[in-house]
């Protein structure tokens, strides 16, 4: 199972990674990389194409400036911003990248009305926001990428804590993206062993801390730019399981409707995706301290919300 067309929109780190991952799985007949830098998304689209007799795959990967090249796109995967600089907040990022997001949306509701959306842009939760409101679309099509990303960094970092596969841990991360995510301890295993019976809760508690500030600790590295191998693995995860129409559950940013007592915001929860994005949203049992993190995590995200409206007014 594959799309005909997927557009990638923004041909920098992550957004040239999630391409060259898309195609490498075959996940799309077309996959095009579209930016506003001339040359950048030719340039990065023929360079990945002529990998194809290589890696053998055979979905056509090609770059443009224009939005012609994406029309009929199932599925766009939002990349297209400034990133974080070291010292920078995300909610720094915001007015610019409202802006941004705001013309690319028009341009996809212009060529692919029926498309979904996979934002990735920080702040995602925001942007997700602007690009609902702007697209007119429902919320089963706007979806943000926060949460898958944050999990793997939490299940990357138990694997090395007990030295065990990556493939037996299962986590759940809920919240905004980053410094507000809300870690399910009850809901993180090794091949079913609850974590709480393999690592002390002051183990657990400093992996949490260091999954908290994972976005910050490579940014600190590359001093010029943020992270993009798995931020673009998880997007394209995302993608794989609408375009297979897998319904897996992953923890994505949703827009809320009354869900975990919440209204009109993004958050990242626990979400169905299939052929027409977001399923259905799964609501969890929580503890006390797990919905009071919870609402922290919201109110960040109303208080960003009303910063970019301040901005704007
Ligand atoms: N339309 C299309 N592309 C745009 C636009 C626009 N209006 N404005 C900027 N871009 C492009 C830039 O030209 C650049 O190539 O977006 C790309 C962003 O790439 P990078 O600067 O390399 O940023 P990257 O590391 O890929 O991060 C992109 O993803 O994880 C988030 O926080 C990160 O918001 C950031 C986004």
């Amino acid at each position: 199972m594959s799309a005909k067309k997927i557009t990638v929109v923004g041909a920098g780190h992550v957004g040239a990674t999630c391409s060259q991952l898309l195609s490498q799985k075959e996940l799309a007949r077309e996959v095009v990389l579209v930016d506003i830098a001339e040359g950048i998304p030719q340039g990065k689209g023929l360079d990945q194409w002529e990998s194809a007799p290589i890696e053998g795959f055979d979905a056509r990967v090609y770059g443009a400036n224009d939005y012609e090249s994406c029309e009929g796109s199932e599925i766009f995967i939002v990349t297209a911003g400034i990133a974080r600089k070291p010292g920078m907040s995300r909610d720094d990022l915001l007015k610019t990248n409202a802006g941004v997001i705001r013309s690319v949306t028009n341009e996809i509701k212009r060529v692919a009305p029926d498309s979904i959306i996979i934002m990735v842009t920080n702040p995602l939760d925001v942007m997700a926001q602007v690009a609902l409101e702007t697209s007119g679309f429902p919320r089963e099509r706007v979806i943000g990428m926060a949460g898958v990303l944050d999990t793997a960094r939490y299940r990357s970092f138990i694997a090395l804590e007990l030295d065990v596969s990556i493939e037996d841990i299962q986590a759940l991360v809920l919240g905004g993206h980053g410094d507000t995510m809300v870690p399910l301890a009850s809901y993180t295993s090794v091949s079913g062993i609850p974590l709480t019976q393999l690592l002390a809760q002051d183990r657990i508690d400093a992996l949490v801390e260091r999954t908290r500030k994972g976005g910050g600790e490579i940014v600190s590295y590359l001093k010029t730019g943020s992270a993009y191998y798995a931020p673009a693995a998880a997007s394209v995860q995302m993608a794989e399981a609408i375009v297979k129409d897998k319904r897996r559950i992953l923890p994505c940013a949703a827009w809320l409707q009354g869900e975990y007592g919440f209204h009109d915001l993004y958050l990242g929860v626990p979400c169905m995706l299939g052929e027409n994005g977001l399923e259905r949203i799964v609501e969890v049992e929580l503890d006390e301290e797990e919905r009071a993190a919870l609402a922290t995590s919201a109110e960040h995200v109303t208080s960003t919300v009303s910063a970019l409206e301040a901005l704007q007014s």
